[in-house]
């Protein structure tokens, strides 16, 4: 077993879907009900592209150099932590919580085109599997049901179209100050999906078991009570019949256990 199959000895909600689904709104309010902790992983790769700065678009565009032992190095290098609070995992970034930093459009696209490279999904996986090792996670992103954690309890893929989509991203800009048309935000949220949902390594896909909702016709209620009540049904099948190789943690790469051990 490769440490992408690495299997936790907590549960692990995974909620996946393209950019503006309504993945965090839903991950956090899974993880307050059940008293997990939630992790954003999409924040993981944005930290990653902030820390790069301008490196990361010649990165971006020069896959030969972001192939190389010097590309991993410096990503490995990067002063990035998960820090566990009571109801989620904070994301430091040389001790700092980086807020609204990591929510505007370029790092957004650049953080999309960093993901596509192996050293990046390496040191995300692992900080999320550590992670893993600490509680009950409510994990969001893209591969977690996929790669990430291939054993999670449960698998939930979000889905909408993609003007509600565009409708939705262009308010959580506004609320930063950021004014852009919403033909714009949907442009820029394709050209992510198409991106993420193209790569080769750990491509955006939905799980074969996933439980998929469109969050675009049902209510954020009727999508948190579904994703609950999936999870303690796949809870209880597991209760009754635990999957070979649950009960153990696999060791990383490094074989650290903490996440403050992280950089
Ligand atoms: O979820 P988000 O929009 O904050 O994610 C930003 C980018 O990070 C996204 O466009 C692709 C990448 N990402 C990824 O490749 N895998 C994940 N599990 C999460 C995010």
């Amino acid at each position: 077993m490769n440490a992408s199959e690495a299997v936790s000895l907590y549960p692990v909600i995974a909620i996946d879907g393209g950019a503006g689904t309504g993945k965090t709104t839903s991950a956090a309010l899974v993880a307050a009900r059940l008293g997990f902790c939630y992790v954003d992983s999409g924040a993981l790769y944005r930290a990653i592209a902030v820390a790069l700065g301008e490196e990361s678009e010649s990165h971006a565009a020069a896959h030969a150099l972001a192939a190389t032992p010097a590309f991993a190095a410096a990503i490995e290098a990067i002063p990035l932590r998960l820090e566990p609070a009571a109801d989620r995992f904070h994301i430091l970034l040389q001790g700092r919580d980086l807020g609204a930093e990591l929510r505007t459009p370029e790092v957004s696209r650049r953080a999309s085109q960093l993901a596509v490279h192996g050293a990046v999904r390496a040191r995300v996986g692992r900080l999320l599997r550590e992670a893993a090792r600490i509680g009950p996670l409510v994990v969001e992103g893209r591969d977690i049901g996929t790669v990430v954690f291939p054993q999670a309890t449960l698998k939930v893929f979000l889905i909408a179209r993609v003007a509600e989509r565009a409708r939705r991203r262009r308010l959580d800009l506004l609320r930063q100050g950021i004014d852009q048309s919403e033909e714009q935000v949907a442009r820029d949220l394709e050209e992510r999906d198409r991106r993420d949902s193209t790569r080769a390594d750990a491509p955006l896909r939905e799980a074969e078991e996933a439980l998929c909702l469109d969050t675009g016709t049902c209510t954020v209620e009727a999508q948190v009570e579904e994703i609950l009540r999936a999870f303690h049904q796949a809870a209880g099948i597991r209760a009754a019949a635990p999957p070979q190789g649950q009960g153990h943690v696999d060791e990383d790469r490094d074989g650290r256990a903490a996440p403050g051990e992280e950089g």
